[in-house]
């Protein structure tokens, strides 16, 4: 039924440490943005990040619209395809709109450098990327954060939106698979 056993997985970034750094990222953000913008979250890795980090930009005193975009460069295994496709869009037109778009890790750079460029021929203003996690070592286009979470090693990593396989999202915390 699941291709995935159960495993435990190794603490990397408890759910303190990841809420501590949602808010100071919040305060980033408020400082070099406008409090009108728009947050383009990449499902499906984005959602929970996103969830988290709209509420501390009201707290940082901004106003984020949301919207969802469906991208992805990847399978159920561990390894990226290479290629990337839409399978949801926004709904709304977004000439003259400050975009922050958002996903849950940057590694090759291909699924937000895509998703940046066709944003940007739609007309937005600006499109900022802010990434919870970034692992520097896999990447394949030239493409870097303009916010950024916590700077991971060349592991895979699952839990707080993130998955193997469809599964770990729900990890209130993120980690790494253990060995059995
Ligand atoms: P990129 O296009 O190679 O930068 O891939 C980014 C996407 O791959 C992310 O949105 C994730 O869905 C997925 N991904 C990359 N690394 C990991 C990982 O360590 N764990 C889980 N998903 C990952
Ligand atoms: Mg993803």
């Amino acid at each position: 039924m699941s291709p995935v056993g159960i495993h435990s997985v190794s603490t990397l970034y408890s759910a303190e440490k990841i809420a501590a750094r949602v808010e100071s990222l919040a305060g980033e953000i408020a400082e070099a943005m406008p409090d009108d913008i728009l947050v383009i979250a990449i499902l499906k890795g984005g959602f929970v990040f996103a969830a988290d980090l709209i509420r501390a930009l009201h707290r940082a005193g901004m106003r984020p619209q949301v919207d969802f975009m469906t991208l992805s460069s990847y399978g159920t295994g561990k390894e990226s395809s290479g290629e990337v496709s839409i399978a949801r869009d926004i709904s709304d037109d977004i000439r003259d709109i400050d975009i922050l778009l958002l996903d849950d890790i940057l590694e090759s750079g291909r699924t937000v450098a895509a998703a940046r460029k066709l944003l940007l021929a739609r007309g937005a203003r600006s499109v900022k990327l802010c990434m919870l996690l970034d692992k520097p070592g896999k990447r394949k286009v030239e493409c870097e954060a303009d916010f950024c979470g916590f700077t991971v090693p060349d592991l895979f990593v699952v839990g707080y939106g993130l998955d193997f396989a469809h599964y770990y999202r729900d990890l209130p915390y993120i980690g790494t698979i253990d060995d059995d």
